[in-house]
């Protein structure tokens, strides 16, 4: 059971060139993948493309072996700021929305919409309140709720942490690191990807609409998204100095290699 993109193009109407250009990629059940690159790379047209959401102008996407049209309760896609999307009445009605709309009955849509936000780590008692008078953070948290209300195999999350404080941003990242955890494919469109980077299967680089490196994060995979960080500059002057540590992209893990290579 996988998700496979052979060969996918994407142009849009009257544009001059493909903002994707033969993206071939697949992704096994409980995989975690960064898909990352500079601005307007190409990173929300291919997961647009991976989710079904709109279809590519060459090759094909299949999720489990289904046109992703026909795989809908497959799929959860979180859109880049969700936020600004919510519309209902109650939290408990935002997220109950996507399963009432698939038609399930009551108590299922009770019992999937209370686990949907136990799962986001939001107090039940937030329930009642209006999505639109939370903070910019739960706000995100309600929106990623949203999409996984129906139990979806394939979670699709465009830039989850932007525009978000720290707090925001970890809780986010502890988030899919649940998710993950509990065994659902979880595919993050990203410009920033050094928090998700420890606990990512997979970086997928895109530069100019094509996949050019995907594989386990490196420096150099990130170097081709143009992606650097105060850790792996650190790391690097390190080894100019004979210090030998290993490739690292969080503090935690370069304090680690340091008391290595020092010992
Ligand atoms: N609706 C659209 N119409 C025309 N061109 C678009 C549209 N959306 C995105 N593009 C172009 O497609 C390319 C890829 O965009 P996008 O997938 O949004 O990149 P990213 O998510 O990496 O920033 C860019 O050149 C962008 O300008
Ligand atoms: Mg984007």
């Amino acid at each position: 059971m996988s998700l496979k993109a052979e060969d996918v193009s994407y142009r849009y109407p009257g544009a001059g060139g493909p903002a994707i250009s033969s993206a071939s990629l697949e992704i096994g059940k409980g995989e975690l993948v960064v898909v990352c690159g500079k601005n307007g790379s190409g990173k929300s047209t291919l997961i647009r493309c991976l989710a079904g959401l709109i279809k590519p102008s060459q090759g094909r996407v299949s999720i489990d072996g289904q046109a992703p049209e026909k795989a809908r309760r497959a799929i959860g896609f979180a859109v880049q700021f969700p936020e600004r999307a919510l519309f209902e009445r109650t939290v408990c009605d935002e997220v109950a929305f996507g399963p009432r709309n698939m038609g399930l009955p009551p108590d299922e849509v009770d019992r999937l919409t209370g686990q949907a936000i136990d799962a986001v780590g939001i107090s039940r008692d937030l329930m009642s309140v209006a999505p639109r008078s939370l903070s910019y953070g739960r706000k995100r948290l309600v929106a990623i709720a949203c999409a996984i209300a129906h139990r979806p195999g394939y979670l699709f999350l465009d830039e989850p942490a932007a525009g978000l404080d720290y707090e925001g941003r970890t809780r986010i990242t502890g988030l899919i690191k649940s998710l993950k955890a509990a065994g659902m494919t979880v595919i993050v469109a990203s410009h920033d990807p050094l928090d998700l980077l420890d606990i990512c299967d997979r970086l997928v680089v895109l530069d100019g609409g094509r996949v050019v490196a995907d594989g386990p994060p490196s420096v150099e995979s990130l170097g081709r998204a143009g992606i650097t960080s105060d850790t792996i500059e650190l790391a690097r002057r390190l080894q100019s100095c004979g210090i030998n540590v290993r490739e690292a992209f969080s503090p935690e893990a370069l304090a680690d290699s340091i008391v290595e290579a020092l010992k």
